[in-house]
């Protein structure tokens, strides 16, 4: 019989059919937001799920779904997924890692220009019909060329907007990671590590790449915020909730820090209202990854896991132990 799969949220048709030649697909085109109970309703009796990031999977619905065998998720972040349950399940959990890497850095480093430049704020300026001289202290922004840009998570990405930073842009580049880079990598992003405190006290610009969990959760809370200069700009394209948002808000209102750039928030698609009501921050709606050649490749390689699990019994870019019976 041939197996099923869930396509929990609307994707390109093309990958729809790539799907469709090796299941029988249930896909949300209508891109429905289930409810967690619904999500168990439409994956019973199924095999796999594509999931987009947002989906969570738990305890209670691998309980509830006992003929899932695989989770593949179209993202690079997995904090969706509670793999410790799955593992004890022996459900498979795959990611989309290395091919959203560039794209992800191009965003962070757009994000690391508009904020520091103050885009967005002048934007609204001119919208609003506000321009009417040159004055010479007008949106007065900081410099990026030659700058200290600090990173806050090392991993493929922060290597990406470090090299950026460092070859494009002249800039002294200092990070912080869980483990020291090896000497050959550190060279290739002309990268010094610097400890957590370091980082915080000398970064110009501090980029927020490291993912998201339990030992991550308000990395960046108000007393960090306080230990940054009055002039740096702080920009997260990780995940909502390693940034203290209402901090945050807070520290950009009395001018703690000079501006942030988000990319990603705690408790998105909802965002914290006074992040909406400060002036000095660019907000843009979790797209560090929208390219069409990536956002492709993301669900080609979500679907080339679940071909290769289902029907060839090894899965490209698996995140915890294959269960013994498959591998
Ligand atoms: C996007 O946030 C991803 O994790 O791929």
């Amino acid at each position: 019989m041939q197996q099923k799969i869930l396509i929990s949220r609307a994707i390109f048709p093309e990958v729809i059919a790539k799907l469709a030649q090796h299941f029988d697909v249930t896909s949300n085109q209508d891109d429905v937001l289930w409810t967690p109970s619904q999500l168990i309703e439409q994956l019973a009796c199924k095999q796999g799920i594509f999931t987009t990031g947002g989906e969570r999977i738990d305890a209670a619905l691998l309980a509830a779904c006992p003929d899932l065998r695989i989770c593949a998720n179209m993202a690079v972040g997995y904090n969706n997924f509670d793999l410790d349950a799955m593992t004890a399940a022996g459900v498979l959990g795959t990611n989309a890692p290395d091919v959203l890497t560039e794209t992800t850095a191009d965003l962070g480093f757009s994000l690391l220009m508009a904020t520091a430049r103050r885009l967005a704020e002048s934007e609204h300026y001119l919208r609003a019909g506000l321009w009417t001289r040159w004055r010479y202290d007008m949106f007065i922004g900081a410099d990026i060329h030659g700058a200290t840009l600090g990173i806050l998570g090392m991993g493929r990405i922060g290597q990406g907007i470090a090299r950026r930073g460092a070859h494009g842009f002249g800039m002294k580049v200092i990070y912080h990671n869980r483990t020291r880079l090896d000497a050959a990598t550190e060279a290739d992003c002309k990268a010094c590590y610097v400890s957590k405190e370091e980082l915080l006290r000398t970064a110009d610009h501090l980029v927020l790449v490291l993912p998201y969990s339990a030992s991550s959760h308000h990395a960046i809370g108000a007393a960090e915020l306080a230990r940054m200069k009055p002039s740096a700009t702080l920009v997260n394209i990780a995940r909502g909730g390693i940034v203290d948002d209402a901090a945050l808000a807070l520290a950009l209102r009395n001018r703690t820090i000079a501006a942030a750039g988000l990319d990603v928030f705690e408790g998105e698609p909802k965002v914290h209202p006074d992040l909406l009501t400060v002036p000095n921050i660019v907000l843009t709606p979790h797209i560090g990854s929208a390219s069409l050649p990536t956002r492709l490749a993301m669900a080609h390689l979500a679907a080339d896991n679940l071909i290769g699990y289902l029907v060839n019994k090894k899965a490209l870019t698996p995140l915890n132990p294959a269960p013994a019976a498959l591998a």
